[in-house]
């Protein structure tokens, strides 16, 4: 992977308000400003929040929204669903894609997140596809196995632009606990060489995110592992002077 900068994502999931989201626009984007980041910082609020996140954080450098999830299709009758191009409309240049919870409490399957990756693709978005594994998945050793069929799965031949793909076990999410810094460094090198291999994708246009449990206390140290190309994060991020220690582990 060649050195773009670390992404470093803030997924609120279904939390946040209209003051706690200005108040945290105005800290994270005046601490931008204040120290210039050479990677990105995404911030990927309820979609209800994303049109004026993006204008209160106008202008900042380093700084970008994200969606949460798309729908497959442009537009027609699926109520309470947002399409990839209404996120694009309202700013948003990412979305999060396949996360743990879109698939356990919405049913996505593979073939769902690979038909929301295309919509997300052909709107101008660029998705960030979470993979990861069970816990039970991860005491049978099949961490690489499972990441690598949702990955390749979801991941067209060729796709062009940047491919950003989350390892996010789902036994780390939300739970403190986070895997080994060398388990970290094995799946995200496999992953990264993987799609490099069977997708034909090259290598500095690939960067994968690490998720679950990422905290100011434990960020640098992810950071540092070699294959990290960022961290999503999501309780932590919620606290924007957290969120920008976070940031500056990233530097
Ligand atoms: P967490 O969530 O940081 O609260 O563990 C991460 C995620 O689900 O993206």
């Amino acid at each position: 992977m060649e050195d773009t900068g670390m992404y470093i994502v803030a997924n609120w999931k279904m939390n946040g308000s209209h003051e706690a989201a200005r108040e945290w626009m105005h800290s994270v984007s005046g601490h931008l400003r204040k120290e210039p980041f050479d990677g990105h910082c995404i911030v990927c609020p309820p979609a209800t929040l994303l049109h004026e996140m993006g204008v209160w954080g106008e202008g900042t450098p380093g700084l970008t929204t994200g969606g949460q999830d798309c729908h497959t299709d442009f537009a027609g009758a699926f109520t309470g669903d947002v399409a990839a191009k209404m996120l694009k409309e309202v700013g948003a240049s990412y979305v999060i894609l396949g996360h743990s919870e879109r698939r356990r409490y919405h049913g996505e399957t593979d073939n769902i997140v690979a038909a929301k990756v295309k919509a997300a693709l052909a709107a101008g978005v660029t998705p960030i596809v979470c993979v990861g594994e069970t816990q039970e998945q991860y005491e049978r050793n099949e961490t690489l196995s499972v990441t690598e069929s949702q990955a390749l799965a979801a991941i067209a031949d060729g796709q062009e632009g940047e491919v950003l793909v989350a390892y996010e076990p789902v036994w780390a999410i939300g739970s403190g606990k986070i895997p080994g810094l060398g388990e970290i460094e094995v799946a995200h090198s496999a992953i990264a060489a993987f799609l490099t291999e069977k997708k034909g994708i090259a290598p500095e246009r690939i960067s994968v995110l690490y998720g679950g449990s990422v905290n100011a206390g434990n960020a640098k140290e992810i950071l540092r592992i070699p294959d990290v190309g960022g961290v999503l994060v999501g309780t932590a991020s919620l606290d924007a002077a957290e969120f920008c220690h976070i940031l500056d582990a990233g530097r």
